[in-house]
């Protein structure tokens, strides 16, 4: 017999959403670790993140024309949570992490050199969604690490895993 859950439990039943690092140009730039990512379109291809507002980046994000996903996989999973858990507000997070800034081809925020991905996104819409804005972008150019196994990248809700069995 099923019991009756609340909202928080039921939100505590995923086993894990993508980890990427977002990064932002502007006055200055920032690199923020966000769970809440995901897929909106295929055609055109639309790539959003949810951020909310009391974090340094919502400002950066909703002043930015565009930003980076940037990809980490298990071996950066320090640098994750260093960009986790401190503000840019304070800390240069590329000195605070020791991650490398790249120059994009298409956008303005920087890139992370050592994530295996990075994905150029143009902001196309803001959705207002009770806690959280999701920043929706468009993928304007993006590129991969040709030993990149996705089996290596890490998800996150309340611990972090890397995905199991193959199932099909
Ligand atoms: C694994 C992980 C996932 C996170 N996911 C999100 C997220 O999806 N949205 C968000 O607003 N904050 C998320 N955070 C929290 C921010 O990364 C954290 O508050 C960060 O210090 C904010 O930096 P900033 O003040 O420079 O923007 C996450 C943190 C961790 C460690």
């Amino acid at each position: 017999m099923k019991k009756s859950i609340s909202a928080d439990e039921a939100e505590d039943c995923f086993s894990g959403f993508p980890v990427v690092l977002g990064t932002v140009g502007g006055e200055k730039d920032n690199i923020i670790t966000l769970a809440m990512c995901h897929v909106f379109s295929f055609r055109p291809p639309y790539i959003g993140v949810g951020i909310g507002p009391k974090r340094f980046s919502h400002r950066l994000f909703k002043e930015s024309k565009d930003f980076a996903i940037n990809v980490p996989d298990r071996r950066l999973l320090r640098e994750t949570e260093v960009c986790g858990s401190k503000s840019g507000r304070r800390v240069d997070k590329f000195e605070a992490s020791g991650l490398t800034r790249e120059k994009a081809s298409k956008i303005s925020a920087p890139l992370i050199a050592e994530c295996p991905v990075n994905i150029e996104c143009v902001k196309v819409k803001e959705v207002e969604a009770g806690d959280h804005t999701w920043f929706i972008g468009e993928i304007v150019a993006a590129r991969q690490d040709p030993h990149y196994d996705k089996a290596d990248m890490m998800l996150y809700w309340g611990e972090y895993r890397v995905i199991g069995e193959l199932l099909k």
